[in-house]
């Protein structure tokens, strides 16, 4: 006879036990499902490209579109719209009204960065494609449309991006907003000059009287605008709370725009709530999250220029060529946003020239990191001007 154990009999076990265990079981489900759930909401973000429109625009321009929207713009609002005349080959660039931050940017002084940095990268791409590019910037005057109008004109014949056309397209994929602590070690003579691949950029170390005073000036900036409610009221449009919302808009910032990622994205998602988001709190954790950007960080760079858009297009090529060097990148603008301490800066700092942009650099540990690529699908930015 086969030994073993002894068959269990059933309904053998007493009922108390049972309802004990009975009660463990859904316990450990539900945790289980918390679990579940708390694992999807940290879960990082995937975001598929989209370039289909409803009428004919060449694949390459589609795609250069797609680059160019991987420009960085203020609160990732993707401030552009862009109007196509495929017959001439002309693409319009401009402001889109509904989009724009007029809190902290009233004048639209970095919305026009960002369209600038638009450009550049659209014209890189392009040329990338093998395109002969043109670019020209206008004035229109139509009520509600009245602003600065970018025009690039594409020709030639396009074909597969080269080797050097791939490595520009690969740098745009990866330049990013870095909002984690950087090393703070200084940056190799190579990284530094590629800091100086545009005219108007000036670099302060840490350690130097021009880093204390933008680390020093960036807190004080950025405590004055986290407690005035109309910021705080128009950041917290822009904040995304899960991957489904960031999803749907495609635009804004979501956890990982803040620098939050891992278990850290999971409980700011499983415990911020949209009131919370202009509550003291929320403000005080982005005072002291900034503190920590100012420590860590190899230095500062300033870049000045007159016109906004060509601000932008320097930012980018800027930007650009620190990715390739291994730089990572924060902008920090409340102080330029900031109408006294912006007007104090060139005195502060020695500098001929408007500032434009105050950027963290340094080098992280680790990977570079890449763009999180949350933009909006081509459709809702580009229209047809054409009949
Ligand atoms: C004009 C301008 C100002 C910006 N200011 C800030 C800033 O003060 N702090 C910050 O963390 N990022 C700033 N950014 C970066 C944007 O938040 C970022 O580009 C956008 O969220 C898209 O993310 P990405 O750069 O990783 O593609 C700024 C970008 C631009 C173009």
């Amino acid at each position: 006879m086969a030994s073993g154990p002894p068959a269990r009999k059933a309904g053998g076990m007493p009922r108390k036990h049972r309802i004990v265990l009975g009660g463990l079981a859904a316990l450990i489900l539900a945790a289980g499902g918390a679990t579940l759930g708390a694992a999807i909401k940290g879960r990082p973000i995937t975001v598929t490209k989209d370039t289909d429109l409803a009428f004919d625009l060449p694949a390459p321009v589609r795609e250069s579109l797609y680059y160019a929207s991987l420009a960085p713009n203020s609160h990732n609002a993707q401030m552009w719209q862009v109007t196509a005349y495929p017959s001439r080959g002309e693409l319009a660039i401009a402001l889109d009204p509904d989009r724009l931050l007029p809190v902290t940017d009233p004048a639209g002084r970095e919305a026009l960065i960002s369209v600038g940095a638009f450009t550049e990268n659209l014209v890189q791409s392009l040329e990338a494609y093998g395109y002969e590019v043109e670019v020209t910037t206008t004035q229109v005057a139509e009520a509600g449309r009245d602003g600065p109008v970018v025009i690039v004109h594409y020709g030639g014949n396009p074909g597969e991006p080269d080797g050097i056309g791939q490595q520009a397209l690969e740098a745009m994929t990866l330049r990013h907003t870095e909002k984690g602590v950087m090393l703070a070690l200084p940056l190799t003579a190579a990284q530094l000059e590629a800091l100086a691949a545009v005219p108007g950029v000036t670099y302060f170390q840490d350690g130097s009287d021009g880093f204390a005073y933008l680390a020093g000036g960036t807190v004080t900036a950025y405590r004055d605008q986290a407690n005035d409610l109309a910021a705080r009221q128009e950041l917290a449009g822009w904040l995304r709370l899960s991957n489904g919302e960031a999803l749907a808009q495609r635009d804004g910032l979501p956890a990982e725009q803040l620098g939050i990622t891992g278990i850290t994205k999971t409980l700011y998602y499983l415990t911020t709530s949209q009131a919370d988001l202009t509550g003291d709190s929320f403000a005080n954790q982005g005072i002291s999250r900034t503190e920590k950007q100012v420590d860590g960080a190899a230095g500062f760079a300033v870049l000045v220029g007159d016109d906004p858009i060509t601000a932008g297009r320097d930012l980018e090529r800027l930007w650009l060529a620190a990715t390739r060097a291994g730089v990572s990148v924060q902008p920090m603008s409340q102080i330029l946003e900031d109408p006294a301490a912006a007007a104090a800066l060139p005195a502060a700092l020695g500098l001929t020239g408007t500032p434009q942009m105050i950027l963290r650099v340094g080098r992280v540990s680790g990977d570079y990191g890449q763009n999180l690529g949350l933009r909006r699908p081509l459709a809702e930015f580009v229209t047809n001007g054409e009949p």
